[in-house]
Order: structure tokens, then sequence, then C-alpha cells
């Protein structure tokens, strides 16, 4: 924490641009959220929001620097399921406790995992694919974005389910990881809809599955996991914007009155749901409901990360 802003500062705030740092690569499913909706939360605070894509380890390099910065509404972060839900159990040395160390504004969407493929990877259904991870080993590739990341989280706990073990590689982000998917040069990865919605529907990429209860609108013709036969295999990954613990109350309830705002316009809501993205509730859209999901999620996934053995350090 620092100098925290006086209540002077508060009333007038924001006076300049406000940092949001995404903690991944630009292009990828955080990144995309954190774009569509600062776009219209800076029209709401009247200054604008500058997204700075700070990359590494999972995303808790960025992160830890968000949770380092100012806690005067001026430096303020997009975390993830991964982030905010995975990394404690990933990094023992971790620099912040998600549970602790934030202000949180509100969830910005929900980004169901999708189980995607290179255009000529060997099967066109999840059980041909699942047969295929399992019996090629470590010859084949998973991409993912740094552990701690939600492709990291959600294909390890698809490895486990599966009882495979794909020789995983790391990006900075799943925006540059699905490049490598269209060329060709990963086999496949689970990623968040938002990044890979267009490309499966342009016919660069094959999808087997969405690991939520229904399908998507954005993607009718992808069959859920249960349907495809891995009913097991659920994971509904969220993005959202937390402040720096100590940010003044008045600020958190700008920051907030605007995220409302952003999720409340049709254009945005447009954007977000024509790229699969799901609408948060009323209460995950507010700071208590936010730190209750990062509680329950944190609890969530220490278990299911021990179980499979993984750990960063
Ligand atoms: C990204 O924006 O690249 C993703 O959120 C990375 C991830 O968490 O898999």
């Amino acid at each position: 924490a620092g100098i925290v802003a006086t209540g002077a500062q508060a009333q007038t705030y924001p006076t300049r641009p406000i940092t949001m740092i995404v903690p991944f690569a630009a292009g990828g499913p955080t990144d995309v959220i954190a774009r569509i909706v600062g776009e219209h939360m800076s029209r709401t605070l009247g200054q604008q929001i500058v997204v700075e894509n700070v990359a590494g380890a999972g995303g808790t390099t960025g992160i830890t620097r968000g949770a380092q910065s100012q806690p005067d509404g001026y430096t303020i972060m997009m975390g993830h399921m991964g982030t905010h839900g995975a990394a404690p159990a990933l990094y023992p040395k971790l620099k912040y406790d998600p549970t602790r160390d934030f202000a949180p504004i509100g969830m910005a969407g929900g980004t169901p995992i999708v189980i995607v493929a290179k255009k000529d990877f060997p099967a066109n259904d999840l059980k041909t694919l699942v047969d295929h991870v399992k019996a090629s080993g470590e010859k084949v590739n998973m991409a993912h974005a740094g552990v701690g990341s939600v492709s990291h989280a959600s294909g390890t706990f698809f490895s486990s389910v599966i009882k495979a073990k794909p020789t995983m590689v790391a990006y900075r982000g799943t925006g540059p990881a699905l490049n490598d998917l269209m060329a060709g040069t990963v086999d496949f990865m689970t990623d968040q809809i938002v990044n890979v919605a267009p490309q499966i529907q342009g016919g660069n990429i094959k999808a087997f599955a969405i690991a939520t209860p229904e399908r998507s609108p954005a993607l009718p013709d992808v069959p859920t996991t249960k349907e495809a036969g891995l009913e097991g295999y659920q994971v509904s990954p969220w993005n959202a914007i937390f402040a720096p613990k100590g940010t003044p109350p008045e600020i958190v309830k700008k920051l907030n009155d605007a995220l409302l705002k952003a999720l409340d316009d049709e254009n945005t809501k447009k954007r977000l749901l024509d790229l699969g993205g799901v609408l948060p509730t009323a209460s995950e859209r507010t700071p208590e409901g936010l730190q209750k999901l990062v509680e329950s999620e944190v609890a969530r996934w220490t278990p299911v990360l021990k179980a499979a053995g993984v750990t960063a350090e």
C-alpha cells in the first residue's frame, strides 16, 4: 500500500487516466474482456482506462504489481479464476493473497472453457480426442498460459479427469497460444470461449466440447462435455476487476458503478455475448459477491491442483 488518497481526492476521482493491468499478453481472453468492459467504463468515469499487458508466471507477475500499486484508484487489474483462484495452490511463495490483498470491484464476465485442437488433430469427437491424448502420452502437446492461468488450471484438471499426461507448452497468454494452434504447431488446449469462438466459427480450429451444463448460444453446434461423454469435466472461469487493498470506498463505488453501467449497456452486452461470454449475475457484479467468489474458488482449486500434483515452484 502507500499514501492513501485523501477524502478530497476520492471526491474528485478520477482526474487522470486509469491503468488497468491485464496480466497476460494482448489478444487473449482476459485482454478482450478488459478492453470491451474498460471502453464503456471510460465513458462513465470520464477518463481513459489504459490497458497495460503485464504477462508472466501465469498472470501472477501482473497481479503482484497491481496488488503493490498505490491504492488511489489509478491502477486497477483484471484478474480471474487462475490469478485469484488457482494461483495460491501453485505458488507457495505467491506475493499476494487473493482473499486479503485486494479491494474487489466486481466480475466482468464468465468465460466457459472449450476443448479445442488444431484443424488436423486426428479426432473429430471428444471420445476419440481423449483416446488419442491418453495413447500419445507426452508426444501430444497441450498449450496454456503459464502455471496459475485458467488454461493451465483447466488443462491440468482435464488431464487428471482423463488420466493422461500430455506435454504442457507455456505461452504468455492464450492469444499467442491460439496462433500456434491455428498454425498447427501445438496440438490442443482448454481455453476460454471469448478467445476461441471466432476461430471455431471461422473453421480455423476444431472444437470438441464446452465444459458447462448447457451449450453456448455462440457455439450452438458444440456439444457439452456431458453430451460428449465426459460429464465430470465442468469448468466455469470468470474474469473480474480488482483494485489494491486500501482503495477508498468512494473510489471502489465509482469503479463498481462504471462496471454496472458497462454491463447494462446494450452494445457492451452484445460484444460479450457474441463471443460466448456469460453476463455476471447481480451479486457477482458487487464487491461483496466477488470477495465471496474468490474465497470459494481458492478453496475449490487448492485440493484439485494438489491432487494433480501440480506446483509452480
Ligand atoms: C489470457 O488472457 O491469455 C488467458 O486468461 C490466459 C489464461 O488464463 O489461460
